[in-house]
């Protein structure tokens, strides 16, 4: 009901009258008067004005399914949305609902995270209401060994995201950290759940550091607040992400993964460049050359001369 109220008002053009709004939910105006004050305390705001009406004037800047669903345009990614306040990880809740057969496109996105993770073990730092953290639960049906496809088409659609919503350029470093100015600020993890031969469900979780503040990020990391002093909105930017994934997705399904390899060597900021990758606990020094067709890394090696491709390892870009 909330939701409905929301976009009826949100789609209305000035005021709308207690006697209209009353007509179309068929409530009474009473009962519209306590949605209003719960909306009220969720930090909408609004005008009443006798005789006229209610107007909307301002909607909170939270990741609440209504928000993110309005004028979202999509037609999977996004059509279910589960919002946490605060949850351990979005991770742990996609792979739950994943299992009892949620479907594909589920979105399960949090304000705030107690155990963010990230790759190799490591951890997400998710202050409240600064950043976005989003898992959306995907079941490609390909082989398991196509999962690092599914990877780096988020990265590509995360990075056309931050650029429409925001303006600002991220480069990709392989194979799914966005930077900017050589900062990180997303992080991409993906998990899956997969027979021999086949996925079962794939989880991508993003993590970008949206209104972080400067003493809450890492040395290395940055936020898009960091990068200008300016705060955006994370519901338009969630939103952006959603319809880019969903682009690339189809693009991926539809034609396989070669506009992505191409889209993706554009965004890179790991090409070209001098890298020591670690991986196992061997760590190999070279020219990244080129990303093959799996979403392999291909790096000349500085010592050997040889080509070699990984498929993971951490990457540090040396010049
Ligand atoms: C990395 O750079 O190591 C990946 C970070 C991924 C963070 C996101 S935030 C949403 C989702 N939930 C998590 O616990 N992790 C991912």
């Amino acid at each position: 009901m909330l939701d409905k109220l929301i976009h009826f008002l949100k789609s209305a053009d000035g005021y709308i009258s207690g006697e209209e709004i009353s007509r179309s939910f068929n409530i009474s105006r009473a009962g519209i008067w306590k949605h209003i004050q719960e909306l009220r305390s969720l930090g909408y705001e609004f005008e009443a004005v006798p005789h006229l009406g209610y107007k909307l004037v301002s909607s909170p800047d939270r990741l609440f399914p209504s928000e993110i669903k309005f004028q979202l345009k999509t037609k999977k990614i996004g059509e279910h949305i589960i919002y946490y306040d605060t949850i351990s990880s979005t991770m742990d809740e996609a792979f739950r609902l994943a299992v009892d057969g949620a479907e594909e496109g589920t979105v399960i996105c949090a304000e705030g995270q107690s155990k963010g993770r990230g790759r190799l073990g490591r951890t997400w730092s998710s202050p409240k209401g600064k950043g976005i953290y989003v898992s959306i639960i995907l079941r490609p049906q390909v082989s398991p060994n196509a999962v690092s496809q599914i990877t780096l088409l988020s990265a590509v659609a995360v990075c056309e995201a931050i650029k429409n919503a925001s303006g600002l350029t991220a480069a990709i470093k392989w194979p799914n950290d966005l930077l900017i100015n050589g900062k990180k600020c997303v992080g991409i993890l993906t998990e899956m759940n997969a027979e021999i031969d086949r996925i079962k469900f794939v989880t991508v979780g993003i993590g970008v550091n949206v209104n972080t503040a400067a003493n809450q990020l890492l040395p290395h990391a940055t936020s898009l607040k960091n990068e200008t002093r300016q705060n955006f909105s994370r519901v338009e930017l969630l939103q952006e992400i959603l319809r880019r994934i969903e682009y690339w997705y189809l693009q991926f399904q539809g034609k396989g993964f070669g506009e992505v390899v191409e889209k993706w060597k554009e965004l890179s900021s790991t090409l070209g460049k001098h890298i020591r990758i670690v991986n196992a606990g061997q760590s190999i020094e070279g020219k990244a050359i080129d990303l093959d067709e799996d979403g392999g890394l291909v790096i000349r090696q500085d010592n050997t001369g040889t080509i070699i491709k990984k498929m993971t390892g951490d990457v540090v870009q040396i010049m």
